[in-house]
This record gives structure tokens, sequence and C-alpha cells, in this order.
């Protein structure tokens, strides 16, 4: 479904990205792993073209995309809930899935199936729908920003560590939210500096360090090998 092909990604100087390479089936729950700065965001940015890659080659179903706007990008069936959430705070939950659903140029008979399906899945958002997105808690803009990005009926869904600043019950809800989008057949990457949550949810992983993959298998795997164990879990051996 995606293929990243040595890409390189610079902010002026800044290496962010180092030839990486990255692959995600149909189907499949990835998780992106790694410390700050590593280059996690850079490269959701960079799939959806938010951040033009210098060099390297990302296909989407076969066709390249790397040059492309995220407009495009968007309604070839990808779509991104981005770091910090990002709700449109002074709009209600109804009026931010609308902004998804522009991004995709959806009919306004599927907007009303997309909302049907989006609400039967988070419930919350129905008792809120009339509620300014600002004014709810971080779970609830959280699921928002969800809701926004199904809206555009993604096939490969990308999200920039969903988890931060959310309690811990929060976390498990948000987590199995995810699972069952996935088990109705959205694929998902997801980045996370949880580790440990991130390798307990997802199939395969890759390990994102100072710009690079220096780690990738599944996630099964990635939990007892020394380096994720080292570095992540704090466990000396
Ligand atoms: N807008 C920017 N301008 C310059 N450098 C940036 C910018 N955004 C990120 N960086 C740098 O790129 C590297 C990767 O950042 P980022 O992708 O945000 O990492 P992560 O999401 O893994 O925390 C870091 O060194 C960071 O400082
Ligand atoms: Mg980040």
């Amino acid at each position: 479904m995606l293929k990243i092909e040595n890409i390189d990604t610079f902010y002026g100087h800044v290496h962010a990205i180092k030839s990486i390479n990255v692959e995600v089936e149909s189907g499949e729950f990835v998780t992106l792993i790694g410390a700050n700065g590593a280059g996690k965001s850079t490269l959701l940015k960079s799939i959806i073209g938010l951040q033009p890659v210098s060099r390297g080659s990302i296909e989407f179903f076969g066709d390249r995309i790397e040059a492309e706007k995220p407009d495009a990008i968007i309604r070839r069936g990808i779509s991104i809930v981005p770091e910090g959430r990002r709700v449109f705070p002074e709009f209600t939950v109804a009026e931010n899935l609308a902004i998804g659903a522009r991004a995709r140029r959806s009919t306004s008979q599927e907007m009303k199936e997309d909302i049907d399906k989006i609400l039967l899945q988070f419930p919350r958002l129905k008792e809120r729908w009339k509620q300014k997105a600002g004014t709810m808690s971080g779970g609830e803009q959280q699921m928002v920003a969800i809701g926004r990005a199904l809206m555009g009926r993604p096939k490969l869904l990308l999200l920039d560590e969903p988890s931060l600043g959310l309690a811990p019950l929060v976390v498990a809800e948000l987590m199995e939210r995810l699972q069952e989008i996935h088990a109705a057949g959205t694929t998902i990457l997801l980045v996370e500096q949880n580790v440990t949550l991130a390798l307990k949810i997802a199939q395969r992983g890759y390990l994102m360090e100072s710009g690079e993959i220096i780690a990738t298998d599944t996630t099964k795997a990635l939990l007892e090998s020394d380096t994720v164990r080292k570095a992540y879990l704090g466990i000396e051996d």
C-alpha cells in the first residue's frame, strides 16, 4: 500500500530524515516509535505532503505521491491525526467533522453516512455534537481529531502521538477505538513515544533514531529485543 524508499528530508541544514525505507501493507497496523526528535513527525509530514522530500520516492498503491500536495494525497485516501490534536476550538464537533469531509470533497449523502458511522464508534461525540471543540477534554478532542480524519474515508490513517498528555484510562479507551477502526478495515501507521503501548497494540514496528530506522520487526520481537528493552523500556539485560 505505502512504500517509502530512500527518502531524505531537510529543514534548512537539519537533516531530519536520512535515507529511510518504510513499507505498510494493506490491512496492517504498524507503529513507528522513537525518542523525541527522532524524526517521526517529519516522516508523517513527508508522507502527507506537508514537508518536501529532497530525495527518494513515496508510493501509494503504486503511484508516486512524494511531489503531490496534501489535498491531493488526502483524496487518494491518506488522512492524518496531527501531533497535539489540533481541532478547530471555536467550531463545534459537527463543524470539525464537516471540515474533514470537505478535504475529501464528500457528497452530502456520503457525509451523512460517514457521520452516522463515526458517531456509532464515538458515542461521546453524539452527546457533544453542538459543543465547541475547544471546551472539550483532551481525550474528547482527540476523538474529534480522529473523527475528522475518518471523514476523509482513509485507506491509510496516520496518527502522531495520539496518547500524549492523556490520562491512562483515556489512553486505554483511545487504543480500543484504534483497534476497532483497524478491525473495520483501515490500515494504520501509528507514531508513538509511548513505546510499550504502541508495541502492544500494533502488529509490526519501526524504531527510529536520529533520522534513521535502526530496527524493524514484529512488535512481539521488538518488545523482546535488546535495543528496545535497553533504550526504551529501561531494562538493563
Ligand atoms: N520546523 C522545523 N524546523 C527546523 N527543524 C525542525 C523542524 N521540525 C522538526 N525539526 C527538527 O527535525 C528533527 C526531527 O523532528 P521531529 O520529526 O519533530 O521528531 P519527533 O516527531 O520524532 O519528535 C529534530 O531534530 C527537530 O528539531
Ligand atoms: Mg513528533
